[in-house]
């Protein structure tokens, strides 16, 4: 998608294991549309040869302060001028250490050091073993090298290359990149806590059957990562779907309509946003059997009663925080025809200052969508779009509507 279109990016490299994962993730910046310039330690080239790093950056690596291809012969000049941002992975824990005393004796840590701080943000990727990790020195090191102005991004916990597990692997190259574009997205729902409902619910007949729809999520998970990047604090609820949560959102697993009623009501008191993009099933069967429910050879079927699941969206439209106006809530409406006058009547039904309409059909388990705006003011279209481009429209849309940024 090209979201990283335009951005240089100084893609630094210090010695560990992880250096292998610094070649996928050097691939996919790139293929965001970022220009990408390797810089690595004498250590990182042990474990990976500036050979493949200059081969997927498409330009020759530096790792010497004393490169005379440089015409002014000062590569930590040149190099941290050029770039929108430093970002070192793997971040090893010596290199921290470095950092956090302003070290300057190899290229890597003397252009850090030089990078005009104000206009070149540094992100640091750490890798290490779990007790490098975890002891005060690197710990002490890191707080330090926070509170100079880089940015510390977190660590994975897992199988570790020296046999242990626990906390300090390198992100995977896909949520360094997520975390990247997060990195450069403008913060306009900073403060905000958002609470995001997605899926479909499944209504259970008996343990092994139930009524469900296909709602697939992605829009809804679309928008809390969106909303996540833009800054907010997000928890999303969601129904059954077999989708990766968006780096950084707390998500909550519901299945049927009064277990979310109930997650959502818990979380809606904190939030200043709510979205609810949940397909929520309108019926729920009037009994649920505890035990599956037999044919009896008869060739009569079960007669299946239903009775009406509560409204989650008007439910917290109506609640007190919303009414006072802490809460801005957004719905969501899936028609099949005159989507304008259901959208429109749906808003004053449901009680909620905006209303995104689209078509059914035309998204259940699509990537892209068209949408549809609706406000007391009238209405707008987004036009068809991927479903992480819309949702980011629709994030800057939200944004726009919030009492608090406007004043
Ligand atoms: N919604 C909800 N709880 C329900 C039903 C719907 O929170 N029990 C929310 C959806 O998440 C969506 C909005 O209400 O944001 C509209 O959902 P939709 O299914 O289109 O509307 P319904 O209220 O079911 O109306 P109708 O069936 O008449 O189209």
């Amino acid at each position: 998608m090209n979201e990283l279109a335009g951005k240089h990016i100084v893609l630094g490299l210090s010695g560990g294991v992880a250096c292998y994962k610094a070649a996928d993730l050097c691939r996919q910046l790139i293929k965001e549309g970022a220009t990408v310039q390797v810089v690595m330690t004498e250590a990182a080239m042990q474990f990976i040869t500036p050979v493949t790093m200059q081969a997927l950056s498409g330009r020759p690596v530096h790792g010497s302060q004393w490169d005379a291809r440089e015409p002014n012969n000062m590569p930590h000049i040149n190099l941290s001028r050029e770039a929108d941002a430093i970002l070192v992975a793997p971040c090893s824990a010596d290199f921290v250490a470095r950092l956090a005393q302003g070290r300057a004796d190899e290229l890597l840590s003397l252009l850090c050091l030089a990078r005009p701080q104000e206009r070149v943000p540094l992100l640091l990727a750490p890798a290490m073993n779990r007790e490098m990790w975890a002891h005060p020195a690197t710990q002490r090191n890191l707080a330090q090298v926070a509170q100079d102005g880089a940015t510390v991004l977190a660590v994975g916990n897992g199988d570790q290359a020296c046999g242990e597990t626990g906390d300090g692997r390198m992100l995977e190259p896909e949520e360094l990149l997520e975390e990247v574009i997060a990195f450069f997205t403008p913060k306009v729902l900073a403060g905000q806590k958002v609470l995001v409902t997605a899926g479909p619910t499944f209504e259970a007949i008996d343990p092994v059957r139930g009524i469900t729809n296909h709602s697939s999520g992605k829009m809804g998970f679309a928008i809390a990562r969106a909303a996540r990047e833009a800054g907010a604090e997000v928890t999303l609820v969601a129904g059954p779907v077999h989708l990766a949560t968006p780096r950084g959102v707390h998500r909550i697993n519901v299945q049927s309509a009064q277990n979310m009623l109930e997650a959502v009501m818990q979380k809606a008191q904190r939030a200043s946003v709510f979205i609810a993009t949940a397909a929520v099933a309108d019926w729920r069967p009037a009994t649920q059997s505890e035990q599956k429910i037999k044919k009896d050879g008869s060739g009569q079927t079960p007669v299946l009663g239903f009775v009406e699941n509560p409204d989650i969206l008007a439910t917290v439209a109506q609640s007190q925080h919303a009414l006072v106006g802490d809460l801005f809530c957004v719905g969501f409406a899936a028609e099949s025809h005159d989507l304008l006058a259901h959208a429109t009547a749906k808003r004053q039904r449901k009680g909620v200052p905006l209303l995104v309409g689209n078509l059914g059909p035309a998204t259940f388990g699509q990537d892209d969508n068209a949408l549809l705006l609706v406000d007391a003011q009238g209405h707008r279209e987004l036009p068809r779009a991927s479903k992480r481009i819309l949702a980011q429209q629709l994030v800057a849309e939200i944004a726009q509507r919030l009492p608090a940024l406007q004043a």
